[in-house]
């Protein structure tokens, strides 16, 4: 160290004295001032303190901004929670809208079928339609079938116009149309039964023989076509005492006879029923010629026009007949306001297709018989019927 260091070192140190020096006089202590200014720098606790301040200070912004970020996003929140519950609201309430319009629809729909249905005890569903029994009905029945070539005819007209007929067949005749038969009683028309053999003087055979002949068409009738006839028409229309004791069955014959076996034109069957026809009439046509067929495609539609539903015996039977049918007696109609039904008097037409059915082997002298009786009958006054077994009934 030379002399100029050392004298460096002096006036500094000198002027770090006077300093001191100084300081003292003013009643400053360097060394505690320092401590007394910033305390906590020097020590453990200070420095604490100093920490916690920075971090309270620090804090209390970072408070704030988690404040105002927590606020935004409460916020945000609420929004997006309104929006969905709104969205909901507005799904929810179109679900309830279009329940409620289901529900009405649906109650609605109860309310429009109810009166027709259940609460209108006119209307009924009777053979896959349905009947209002305050309207006029006719039963329109075809005898002496099945028979192919005119009885689809018939039927095809009958759809066309919602009608349903009764078609009393001969027993005999059954395996040969056994598809008609079948298409009957899949459309809801009635098959009758008209007898086995359609004998026109079975009435005058014995009990045992005339039970036979219903019976056995009543058989052939269940085997062909799965239905048994509930309505018997006997051949002819001519009654006994002894049919009146032997068949159980409803016995039914007409009130309008069309004569179309006899005629065998279409107009002229059609002037006899057309204007001719009246509440719970039963009219009588035959399922064996193409002039029945014919007039039938102008007679249906025509009754329909003037209001008559077309509707089958049993239909007849069950919506106008005030009680259990008689056994033995002939219904030849069931007006509204004759007692629902009337007997028949044997003096019906004798003279009926039967002849003409069996025309098939009807001689001469048997229709020239026939005729006569048919005559009388036609007086229509039972007490001038010729002493017939049927003459007897009101
Ligand atoms: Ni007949």
């Amino acid at each position: 160290m030379d002399e100029h260091q050392q004298g460096r070192q002096d006036r500094e140190r000198a002027a770090g004295n006077s300093r001191l020096i100084e300081d003292r006089q003013a009643g400053r202590n360097t060394a505690a001032r320092p401590q007394a200014h910033r305390p906590s720098r020097n020590s453990v606790s200070g420095r604490r303190t100093a920490h916690r301040h920075r971090r309270y200070k620090r804090g209390k912004a970072l408070y704030i901004a988690l404040g105002i970020r927590a606020a935004f996003a409460l916020i945000v929140l609420l929004l997006a929670v309104g929006a969905i519950r709104g969205i909901a609201g507005m799904f929810r309430h179109h679900g309830q809208q279009q329940a409620e319009e289901s529900t009405e629809e649906a109650s609605s729909a109860e309310e429009a079928a109810a009166p027709e249905e259940t609460q209108n005890p006119n209307i009924v569903t009777s053979n896959g339609r349905q009947l209002d029994l305050t309207k006029p009905m006719v039963a329109v029945t075809f005898d002496d079938g099945p028979y192919a070539s005119v009885g689809n005819q018939i039927m095809d007209t009958l759809a066309q116009c919602g009608g349903k007929a009764t078609f009393f067949v001969v027993g005999n005749r059954a395996e040969k149309y056994t598809d008609e038969l079948k298409r009957m009683a899949g459309e809801g028309h009635e098959i009758g039964n008209h007898s086995y053999d359609h004998d026109e003087k079975l009435s005058k055979k014995d009990a045992k023989t005339i039970a036979w002949e219903f019976n056995s068409c009543d058989e052939e009738i269940n085997k062909v076509a799965g239905v048994t006839p509930a309505v018997y028409r006997l051949p002819g229309g001519i009654n006994s005492d002894t049919v009146r004791k032997t068949l159980t069955k409803p016995l039914i014959s007409w009130s309008v006879d069309t004569e179309d076996w006899k005629t065998r034109n279409a107009q002229a069957t059609v002037n006899a029923v057309v204007g001719h026809v009246r509440d719970g009439d039963i009219i009588l046509m035959h399922e064996l010629y193409q002039s029945t067929a014919d007039a039938c495609k102008t007679i249906l539609p025509e009754l329909v026009n003037e209001g008559y539903q077309l509707v089958t015996v049993s239909e007849l039977i069950q919506y106008r007949s005030s009680g259990p049918l008689e056994q033995g007696v002939q219904y030849t109609d069931f007006h509204p306001k004759s007692g629902d039904a009337q007997a028949a008097s044997s003096g019906t037409p004798t003279v009926d297709v039967d002849q003409e059915t069996a025309g098939l082997a009807a001689s001469a002298e048997e229709s020239g018989s026939a005729a006569a009786p048919s005559g009388s009958s036609a007086a229509g006054s039972s007490a001038a019927s010729s002493g017939g077994e049927d003459n007897t009934e009101n």
